[in-house]
């Protein structure tokens, strides 16, 4: 008799994981609140200058833009610390497009470093081999709500005069060394789009300690005003990037609730990867003294096939959702530098410069090599969603069962 539910034994598990978002009354009131005032823009109301406040407070930097998504936060910080035509930018391959087109779109051009294979972030050593006398800044990703290695990095930047622009869309109230992601490089961008463990549907914001940044990035934002301006007139070539104020009314009530979940999820990774190191096949990203608040997004895992009879990673996922644990996934299936966009060079008119002869080099992103990153985005990366960690600990407990079942049953995994 078969065991595995996807060769059709028993599943496990039939409850659902907790949805995302989560919200209640409090999203709903302030929402209302916002609506009834009739001042729906942050240049009328005030819940989005209060969420900037917070926010920043929060990480403990000292400036906070609020801006309408993740990806402009970084387009912004890139220009308002001088990174512009022409310059090269040094990101990790294992990341979401947008490092890479905020990069392209402000006409900056993308090299991809590989990544740690024990924690999935910039590797310092291939980021270190990738320097040229056009490098401008780095963009360190704390992927997953995990920080990147900035002792190594920043360091780097020093010695090389370079710009480090922390990619912090996923790292909400994470840490490195005691100090807040957000204030570990000269500026960072963070996100608040729906999957995103603090969500208004869509949102983003720029923190950084540097007053220059921070004003150059705020009138970036705001159609290139100035604080003490004429209001029409424009100073610099900006847009309007402004967060309104339903959004931010939205993410003051998620800001409030944050260190709750952020905690709740610390716990439930701690004790789903004690409990995953009973199981073949499964391991997890290295612990880092260093790490001391991993925001986790995502609880990051690596699939070992070989310990699963040579089962694809597809393949155990299928087995996984049998059993009735939904919510795991492969995460990135392709690395930035294979993007579509970025093999056929579809930049659009805005992005001439790696045309141009601003820039002299031909670039052709299909020699970009990066082993790790190619390796865990085609077979070794499993990425459990933050809302799954948000559920009870009996909850870690069926995660970790299922995959031990489907280890001990894994010649039923055959198609
Ligand atoms: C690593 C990373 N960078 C940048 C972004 C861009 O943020 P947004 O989707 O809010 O533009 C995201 C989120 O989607 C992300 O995960």
């Amino acid at each position: 008799m078969t065991q595995l539910a996807i060769a059709g034994g028993k599943p496990l598990r039939h409850a659902a994981f907790p949805h995302w978002p989560f919200w209640n009354h409090e999203e709903v009131a302030a929402v209302q609140a916002v609506v009834e005032s009739g001042r729906w823009g942050a240049l009328q109301g005030t819940e989005v200058q209060h969420f900037e406040a917070e926010f920043a407070a929060y990480h403990g930097a000292a400036h906070g833009i609020a801006v309408t998504n993740g990806t402009v936060a970084l387009k912004l910080a890139l220009t308002a610390s001088g990174v512009g035509v022409g310059d090269e930018v040094i990101m990790p391959g294992y990341t979401f497009i947008a490092t890479a087109s905020a990069a392209l779109e402000i006409g900056a051009v993308p090299v991809f470093a590989d990544i740690d294979p024990q924690t999935y972030t910039l590797d310092p050593a291939s980021v270190e081999a990738c320097l040229t006398s056009r490098t401008r800044a780095i963009i360190p990703v704390h992927l997953g709500g995990r920080p990147a290695d900035m002792d190594a990095l920043m360091a780097m930047a020093e010695r090389h005069h370079l710009v480090v622009i922390e990619d912090a869309a996923q790292a909400w109230g994470a840490s490195w060394n005691g100090r807040m992601a957000g204030t570990l490089g000269h500026v960072a961008g963070f996100s608040f789009q729906s999957s995103k463990n603090i969500t208004a549907g869509e949102g983003g914001m720029i923190l950084t300690n540097d007053p220059d940044i921070g004003a150059l990035a705020r009138s970036l934002s705001n159609c290139g005003r100035q604080p003490d301006g004429v209001w029409y007139a424009h100073y610099v070539l900006g847009g309007n990037y402004r967060l309104s104020e339903l959004p931010g009314a939205i993410l003051r009530v998620q800001l409030r609730r944050y260190p709750d979940q952020l905690a709740q999820r610390q716990a439930n990774a701690v004790y789903l990867e004690q409990a995953l190191s009973e199981v073949p096949g499964i391991t997890t990203l290295r612990a880092d003294p260093r790490v001391t608040s991993n925001a986790y997004h995502i609880l990051m895992l690596q699939y070992h096939p070989a310990a699963f009879g040579g089962a694809s990673r597809e393949r155990f996922l299928a087995a996984l959702r049998a059993e009735g644990i939904e919510g795991i996934h492969g995460g990135y299936s392709l690395p930035a530098y294979r993007q579509p966009m970025l093999l056929a060079e579809n930049f659009g008119l805005a992005t001439p410069p790696l045309y141009s002869g601003v820039y002299p080099h031909k670039v052709d992103y299909r020699q970009v090599h990066c082993p790790v990153t190619d390796h865990v985005c085609d077979t070794e990366a499993l990425w459990v969603r933050q809302s799954m960690l948000l559920a009870e600990r009996q909850d870690m407990d069926d995660i970790a069962a299922a995959m031990m079942k489907i280890q001990s049953h894994s010649d039923e995994l055959q198609e």
